[in-house]
């Protein structure tokens, strides 16, 4: 099968379009035929090992893993004898970064507990846009954030990845939600629910004086201090990702912050779950939300996808779609 594989870390240079085995599932794991997958910061952290310490996990010298890819949507093609979920000819979708990546390739084989059926409204390509950056929002603005119906909810960087998920999701739970983007993304936010709208490039909702109970930051985008003004007293503040300072600050002066005074601040450290993926197929479902795709390129493209996601102006997802892939090397 073709898969794009990588052996050394480094810029997207590194990752080659291979022909490789195709992989057999274990007992636990389902053999999926992947019709599309998408881009995530994570992907570039594990090309990159960046940060360095990440090499614990990925392999200190060398990936261990030599195909990225966590995000996928595909048909099961064949299952192990201890999987009970899922049947051959099921259509599924899922982050699989927590069972050994690989979603970039025709085949992947997967456990079952990081799947979900695929939403039955929606293509294989706007399933592959979901699991991480949704289930990031969604544990973020739940679990962390504790949102509540008639809440101000305030999402810094909605128009990207995490944060077209973030608007929809907040809408779904009834807050009342501001986006922050910029000039050229303020319609797309509007059209995805955004109750109000900032432009980062004209205003900082940091400065104006509102407050909010909640803040997602997809990135940090400002430092922790100014986002402590920017909340409501016993307000939250949760910070998906951002620089290396960013993150310091909201592991160090986070709980320091939350622990001295009534504002709760912090980062959050998602994980796959497969009921919070159920949970988003029925957001899915009923249509209260719809992935926002903002290019689709084919499988021998990938370097050339985390390229542009890596200019950080994404407008939702960048997708990789496989239907092309029995083109020749
Ligand atoms: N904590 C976790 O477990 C977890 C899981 C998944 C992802 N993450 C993290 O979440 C972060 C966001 O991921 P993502 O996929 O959403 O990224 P992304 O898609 O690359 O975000 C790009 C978006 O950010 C916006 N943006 C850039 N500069 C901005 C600024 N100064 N203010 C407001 N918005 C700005 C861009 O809008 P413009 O083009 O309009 O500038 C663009 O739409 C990453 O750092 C990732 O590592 C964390």
């Amino acid at each position: 099968m073709k898969a794009i594989v990588y052996t050394t870390y480094g810029s997207p240079d590194v990752l080659k379009l291979k022909e490789v085995e195709k992989p057999t599932p274990k007992d636990d794991e389902v053999l999926i035929n992947v019709h599309a997958a998408s881009v995530n910061a994570a992907d570039l952290h594990y090309l990159r090992a960046d940060p360095f310490l990440l090499r614990l996990d990925s392999g200190l010298l060398k990936p261990k893993n030599t195909i990225l890819g966590a995000d996928i949507a595909g048909r099961v093609e064949a299952a192990g004898r201890n999987v009970k979920q899922l049947q051959s000819g099921d259509e599924v979708f899922g982050d699989i970064s927590g069972c050994g990546w690989g979603g970039f390739a025709e085949y992947v084989c997967a456990r079952e507990d990081a799947l979900a059926l695929k939403p039955a409204n929606i293509s294989f390509e706007e399933a592959a846009a979901v699991p991480m950056a949704a289930v990031t929002a969604l544990q973020g603005l739940r679990n962390k954030g504790q949102i509540q119906p008639g809440q101000k909810v305030l999402i810094n960087g909605a128009s990207g990845g995490v944060g077209t998920f973030a608007v929809q999701i907040a809408k779904a739970f009834g807050a009342e939600v501001t986006a922050v983007c910029s000039t050229r993304n303020l319609d797309m936010v509007r059209s995805i629910g955004a109750d109000h709208v900032i432009d980062y490039t004209q205003a900082d909702f940091t400065k104006n004086g509102q407050h909010y109970y909640l803040i997602l930051a997809a990135n940090g985008y400002h430092p922790i201090l100014a986002y402590k003004r920017a909340l409501s007293p016993r307000g939250m503040y949760v910070m998906s990702g951002g620089s290396t300072a960013q993150m310091f600050q909201a592991m160090l002066l986070g709980p320091w912050i939350s622990m001295t005074g009534s504002k709760k601040m912090g980062n959050l450290l998602a994980k796959p779950n497969q009921k919070d993926l159920a949970f988003m197929k029925e957001l899915l479902e009923a249509g209260k939300v719809t992935p926002v795709i903002d290019r689709c390129y084919p499988l021998s493209e990938v370097a050339e996808a985390i390229r542009y996601f890596e200019e950080g102006h994404a407008k939702g997802k960048v997708v990789i779609t496989l239907e092309d892939n029995n083109k020749t090397l």
